[in-house]
């Protein structure tokens, strides 16, 4: 999660934020004056026009402005029906938070394998599941857009409809993102996005949004996300503090007004990354071929806002070292799955249960990605690459 915020001068940064913030500094320095002039800090019409924005940006009926993008996941779990007691199918190869808001809500995360291809939560793999061995109430299934690429909607749609259970869309890393034209947020019955300052749309602290079809989960959530109370000292059920406040929501209005742009510069830049390494040599060609480094699949029917680059690369470790003794900035999301992590050990699932999973976590390499990047420093990210491979 920590990103390497190194400035540009020397080497290719994963992330430089600075150049961002130099970009906008004046607009955004001015709203955060503009709440403080104001003297509201907590919810307050920064948050509701925002909730009102992101409504409109992903094709959603409501948005509830809150704390962090784990504390969306938590409010979608909750508002979409998950109680004590419930299962709930999600994939073993995200954030931790993926997981951790099933077991806050209650529930028991059933944790599965990922498409070879695309790395997102398998269709295939979780119908099957439903069908020969249903888990005990089984409430939701919780797909995660894996990179700021959507998962197949249409096929948990199905799922979802087959088999009676709530769709809630993880995307944290998808803001902008699309399927079939549709907007991430309005794909299930609610979706979690998170504003962490490393997101496409970030904020200066904590901050999440979950977004829903349904007016009466998002006036649920709207309680949830304050004490459970319909008004002042009135409460109905045991919420908590889940608050955003007006600060972050008036800088994120700042940055949703640069996100089109900013998003397409990041799929102009993964264009490029594409073109370069198969310019390099160092990806197949041919699906016989044999090559050092894989993209991704990429699936039709998704707009891909590239939150991250990530490629799957043999000696992946050495790679990054060469690479970082050049000074480039690299990641690895995730290197280790999350049925793998102490944590869920009571989950009781083992090494090699869920091997395509695995397999990522030993090759997936994420390279500089955001929208300032130039083109100078993705040749330069691909030059260190070829180098290393020749
Ligand atoms: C897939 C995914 N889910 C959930 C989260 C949690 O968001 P936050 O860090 O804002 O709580 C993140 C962010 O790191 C994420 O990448």
């Amino acid at each position: 999660m920590t990103a390497t915020l190194a400035t540009a001068s020397a080497g290719v940064p994963l992330l430089d934020l600075r150049r961002q913030y130099n970009s906008i500094r004046e607009e955004v320095l001015a709203a955060i004056t503009r709440v403080c002039d104001s003297q509201g800090y907590i919810l307050g019409p920064e948050v509701e026009a925002l909730e009102r924005e992101i409504a409109s940006l992903t094709g959603a009926v409501a948005a509830v402005g809150c704390a962090s993008g784990t504390e969306a996941l938590w409010l979608a779990l909750v508002a979409a029906g998950v109680q004590p007691g419930d299962s709930v199918i999600t994939t073993a190869f995200s954030f931790f938070a993926s997981a951790s808001a099933i077991v806050r809500a209650g529930a028991t995360p059933i944790l599965m394998d990922v498409d070879p291809g695309t790395l997102n939560l398998d269709t295939e793999l979780v119908r099957k599941r439903i069908i020969e061995g249903r888990p005990a109430n089984l409430r939701a299934i919780l797909p995660v857009h894996l990179y700021g690429q959507c998962a197949d909607m249409d096929a948990f749609a199905r799922i979802g409809e087959e088999f009676g259970v709530a769709i809630v869309e993880d995307a944290a890393q998808a803001i902008g993102a699309e399927w079939c034209g549709r907007g991430a947020g309005s794909l299930g019955a609610t979706a979690a996005f998170s504003f962490y300052p490393t997101k496409n749309l970030s904020a200066y602290g904590d901050a999440g949004i979950v977004t829903t079809m349904d007016p009466g989960m998002a006036e649920r959530m709207r309680r949830l996300r304050n004490h459970g109370s319909p008004r002042r000292y009135y409460h109905d059920e045991f919420g908590w503090n889940g608050r955003m406040d007006a600060i972050q929501a008036a800088v994120l209005r700042v940055k949703l007004g640069h996100l089109a742009n900013w998003n397409r510069s990041r799929q102009q830049h993964a264009a490029l990354y594409d073109r370069l390494l198969a310019e390099a040599g160092v990806i197949a060609t041919s699906p016989t071929m044999d090559s050092p480094v894989q993209l991704l699949a990429r699936s039709q029917e998704a707009t891909h806002v590239f939150h991250q680059y990530v490629i799957r690369a043999k000696r992946r470790d050495e790679l990054r070292a060469f690479l970082a003794e050049r000074k480039i900035g690299s990641e690895i999301y995730y290197p280790l799955p999350l049925h793998l992590q102490p944590v869920f050990s009571y989950l009781g699932l083992k090494t090699g249960d869920l091997p395509i999973a695995e397999q990522a976590a030993k090759d997936v390499v994420a390279l500089p990605m955001f929208a300032e990047l130039s083109e100078a420093e993705i040749r330069r990210v691909v030059r260190g690459i070829a180098e290393f491979y020749s």
